[in-house]
């Protein structure tokens, strides 16, 4: 696999326009002591813009990480989800903010918002980078979205193949 294989879908210039705008819709919800939860792995560079971008805006989260996994059987997900790595902060009476690279059956991110709501968090919000429309297991409706991502396998800023790809500034896909 050649990185000249790989064609730009969202550049970074344009991926970076969006963080600012993203940004002005959460600072319109007017989050109280936001904590900020990127699901790792792949949202981890989405993350780090999101929250710089935050900053130039003149917010101040907490931010956090958690890590889940869907089991496999197969390659057919199951749907069930389980906690690799835990947050470390109590989210009782938190605006929180979930973190992720892409919406597609949605099972990660209702799991993880299920359960910070149980914990007790007096809000938890949505906010992905991508969403692949149609491909909803669970009802899920994202409150932030950055783009909508066509039907196709991508890579790129954070989002990996077998962990390869994950350095680029941009998200593209792979062509053969
Ligand atoms: P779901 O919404 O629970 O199905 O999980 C979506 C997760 O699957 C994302 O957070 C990614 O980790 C992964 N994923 C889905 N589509 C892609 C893709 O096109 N490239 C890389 N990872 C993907
Ligand atoms: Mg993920």
């Amino acid at each position: 696999m050649n990185r000249s294989n790989i064609r730009v879908l969202f550049s970074a210039e344009t991926i970076a326009e969006r963080n600012k705008t993203l940004v002005d819709e959460i600072a319109a919800t007017k989050p109280d002591r936001l904590l900020v939860i990127a699901v790792l792995k792949g949202s981890f560079v989405f993350a780090a813009d999101l929250i710089r971008a935050m900053d130039a805006a003149g917010m101040a989260p907490e931010v956090e990480f958690m890590s889940l996994s869907s089991y496999l059987e197969g390659t057919v997900s199951s749907g069930t989800v389980r906690v690799v790595h835990d947050i470390e902060s109590p989210v009782t009476g938190r605006d929180v903010l979930l973190v992720d690279d892409i919406l597609e059956s949605g099972r990660t991110l209702t799991y993880a918002k299920d359960l910070l709501m149980a914990r007790g968090a007096k809000s938890v919000r949505t906010c992905v980078l991508l969403e692949k429309p149609g491909k909803r297991a669970v009802h899920l409706i994202p409150d932030h979205v950055g783009f909508e991502c066509p039907d196709l396998f991508v890579v790129g800023y954070g989002m990996d193949v077998a962990h390869s790809w994950r350095q680029l500034p941009f998200v593209g896909v792979i062509e053969s």
